[in-house]
């Protein structure tokens, strides 16, 4: 059987996607207000929203899951680099755990306010409004993270998110 080559860095289209999703996951964190409105709008008389604010949320959150469906399909097929083997096994075990939870919110919380939107479904709206009590201290976290590795174990992480593997 043949093993697969594990790379060493990402390539242009896994750092675009990287930080197009991280961008367009920080402006869902802000703009939510005109959503809340609608939803509430929208129990009472089942009304399509018509604020804009509302309209934005749910087409920038549903492209945040086609584009983590697509980068999740381009990381089983190339892969992706493995944990700095000079790093503390802690950290890596971190770094690795916090990659999965990101990757889990980041189908969870469309598909939360999804089934919200679209179902009306109250439990799944409760469980939107908190994802975001664990995922802005995990995004916190992550980027710390990141910059630690850069400038306390001094690994060429965050330089490998931004310039792609040279073949
Ligand atoms: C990564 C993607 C998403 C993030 C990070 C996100 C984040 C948020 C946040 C922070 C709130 C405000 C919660 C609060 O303060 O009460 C919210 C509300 C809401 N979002 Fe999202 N959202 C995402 C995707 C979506 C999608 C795809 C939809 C629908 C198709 C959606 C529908 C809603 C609805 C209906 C509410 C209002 C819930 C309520 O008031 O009970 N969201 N979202
Ligand atoms: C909403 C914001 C963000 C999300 C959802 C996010 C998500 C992710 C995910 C899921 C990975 C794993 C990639 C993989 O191997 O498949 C990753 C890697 C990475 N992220 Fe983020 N990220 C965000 C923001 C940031 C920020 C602000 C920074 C820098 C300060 C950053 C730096 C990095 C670096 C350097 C890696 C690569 C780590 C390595 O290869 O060892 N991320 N990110």
């Amino acid at each position: 059987m043949t093993k697969r080559v594990v790379p060493n860095g990402y390539t242009l289209v896994q750092i675009v996607l990287h930080w197009t999703i991280a961008a367009l996951v920080v402006f869902q964190l802000a703009v939510n207000e005109g959503v809340q409105d609608a939803f509430k709008d929208r129990a009472e008389s089942a009304q399509p929203p018509d604020d804009l604010g509302a309209v934005l949320h749910i087409a920038v959150g549903m492209t945040i899951l086609a584009l983590t469906v697509i980068r999740l399909v381009i990381r089983l097929r190339r892969g992706a680099p493995e944990m700095h083997r000079a790093n503390p096994p802690l950290v890596n075990f971190i770094g690795h755990a916090a990659h999965v939870a990101l990757y889990g919110f980041l189908i969870g919380m469309p598909l939360t306010g999804a089934i919200a939107w679209f179902t009306g479904l109250e439990l799944s709206a409760e469980l939107h409004e908190l994802g975001r009590f664990v995922l802005i201290p995990l995004i916190a976290a992550h980027a710390l993270g990141a910059l630690a590795e850069h400038f306390v174990f001094k690994t060429d992480s965050l330089i490998r998110m931004l310039r792609a593997e040279r073949k």
